[in-house]
Formats: C-alpha cells, structure tokens, sequence
C-alpha cells in the first residue's frame, strides 16, 4: 500500500463511516484489506484502492464493512444492564404506565449480542411488561452482521463470553454444535440497516438509547454532531447509555451524566428549554419529576 493509497482510505472511511484513523495505522488497514483483497481476486491493496476509485460502489461498502470492528458479548460490561433494570426501567415503568409502550435503539447492535441481551433484561420482568407494547430496534452499518443477528445462531465460544448459565438454558436451544436464540426472544428485536452519520429521525423517539463502543472510533467534531441528533431522537425524560470508554463530557452539552450511575445519560433539559428546542412547559414538569 502506498502512502496515497493510505489517504485514499482514510478520507473514504472517514467520509463513509466515521472511522477516524491515525497516521500511523497501516497495518489496521493491511490486516484487514489484504483478505479482502484476495478474497475478490486482487493482488493488493494498491489493485483495491484503483479499482474503487473506477466506481465500484459494492466493493467500497465491502471495504467500509471490512473495516468495522464488530467486538461485541452478552451483557457486556454487565453495568449497562444493572442500570437498565435498576434504574431505568423502574423509571419508565412508572413514567409510561398510561401509555403502555417502550421503545429502545440499540445503535450499533454489531452481531445482536447487545439488544438479546436487553431483551432478555425485558423478559425477566414477567408480569409486570404484561400487556406492553414493547419494542427494541438493532441497527448498525454492517448488513454482514445485521444478518447474523436476524438468524440468533451463536457459536458455543459466543455463549460462553458474558451469558449467564441460567440465561443459556432458559432463553436457547443447542443446534449441533451451535445456539440459537428462542423465537420468542429474537421476536423481541426488529433489525434494520443505519449508518449513524446520515439522518435517523425515521426511526422515531425512544426511551432509551445504547449507543456503546462505537462512537470511540470516530472524531470529536462527528461525536459532538451525532449527540446533538440523538438528542433529538430521545424522549425528554428517556436515557442514553454509552460504552465504559465514552462520555459526552467536553464533547457536547445535549446530555447530562445520570449521577453514579456510569456510562448513563439523560438529555438535557435545562439546555433545551434556552435553546427552545421542545415546548418550555413539558420540559419544566420533566425537570421537576427529575
Ligand atoms: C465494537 S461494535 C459495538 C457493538 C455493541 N454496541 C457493543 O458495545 O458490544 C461497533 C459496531 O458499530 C458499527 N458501526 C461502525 N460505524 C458505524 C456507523 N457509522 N453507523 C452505524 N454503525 C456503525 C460496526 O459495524 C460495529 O458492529
């Protein structure tokens, strides 16, 4: 790869996905490019790099695809989902009682371990989501992983990082060597297609937000851009979780850190009363409610 086919990539990938790569990460690219670049017949990454600029728009999204990290494991970071059942569903359990319904995004849902793993917190409340209208939206750039997420099938290395025994047996079945996701489960969640950098409004508003481990690959001026629009997209008196090396500190005022409780935000009233962005009477009883 030679260094203008390095900036090449870097403007392309920054453009088409966010991610925001340093000088000095070459050998990111080589690692990830050179298979690729074998796997459609082409000797390198220079043949790569010449073939996307004739316009192969198939070959750029495999590129940008490629080049995600898609790390991801049940229960990740385990806090996240304490706060959600202790926190914030308690909340919104008594904040939507007329209303019935909740609605939680999971923004970049990787291979589905993530919104399963909020759909299983939901299960567990039994009886007392009975008759709730609930729903749970996975989204992430990668149609790669978007379709392993919609088929639920985990290998056995998978349900052993993060998934509890109990959940294993209750919420899984074994097929051979592999395990899928019971129907009820993986009926609990809705995949679609989104790439964070473009509009999202489409997806409707939501009480809840997790949005982790996927903003740290991006620049500060992009990170500042996308809270402002999901602070858009989140009910007034909704949450927004980000992952254990994310914060809005210093990046954005459109979110307030929940207090002790890390990783957790609300968005922020005070603010969106001077900027006259939601009508000042309901944002005044939510701040009282607070
Ligand atoms: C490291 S995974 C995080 C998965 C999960 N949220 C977690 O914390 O375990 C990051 C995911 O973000 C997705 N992603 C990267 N850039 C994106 C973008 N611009 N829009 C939407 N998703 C993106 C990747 O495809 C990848 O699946």
């Amino acid at each position: 790869m030679t260094p203008l086919d390095y900036e090449f990539l870097r403007k392309l990938l920054k453009e088409r996905s966010g991610l925001d790569l340093s000088p000095d990460k070459q050998y990111l690219v080589e690692s990830r490019l050179i298979p690729l670049s074998r796997k459609v017949g082409l000797p390198g990454i220079t043949e790569l790099v010449q073939k996307m600029k004739t316009g192969s728009d198939a070959l750029t999204s495999e590129v940008v695809e490629a080049m995600t990290t898609n790390e991801t494991f049940f229960f990740r970071d385990k806090v996240p989902f304490d706060h959600l059942r202790d926190t914030m569903l308690p909340a919104l359990l008594q904040a939507r009682a007329s209303r019935r319904s909740l609605r939680i995004w999971c923004a970049a849902s990787s291979t589905g371990q993530e919104p399963y793993s909020i759909a299983m917190c939901l299960k567990e409340l039994g009886a007392a989501l009975a008759g709730w209208r609930v729903e749970i939206i996975g989204t992430d750039l990668s149609q790669a992983v978007l379709e392993k997420s919609k088929a639920g099938i985990f290998s056995q290395f998978e349900v052993q990082r993060g998934l509890p025994i109990q959940l294993l047996v209750k919420h899984f079945t074994q097929v051979g060597e592999l395990w899928q996701i019971n129907p009820d489960i993986r009926a609990m969640v809705q995949y679609r297609q989104l790439n964070l950098l473009h509009d999202f409004t489409q997806l409707g508003t939501f009480d809840v937000i997790f949005c982790r481990n996927v903003l740290i690959y991006f620049d500060q001026e992009t990170k500042a851009g996308i809270f402002e629009r999901l602070a858009k997209v989140v009910e007034p008196d909704g949450f927004m979780v980000l992952g254990a090396a994310e914060s809005v500190v210093g990046i954005s005022d459109a979110f307030r850190p929940y207090p002790e409780r890390r990783g957790l935000y609300r968005p922020n009233a005070t603010r969106a009363v001077r900027s006259g962005a939601a009508a000042p009477q309901v944002l005044r009883s939510v701040a009282a409610a607070r």
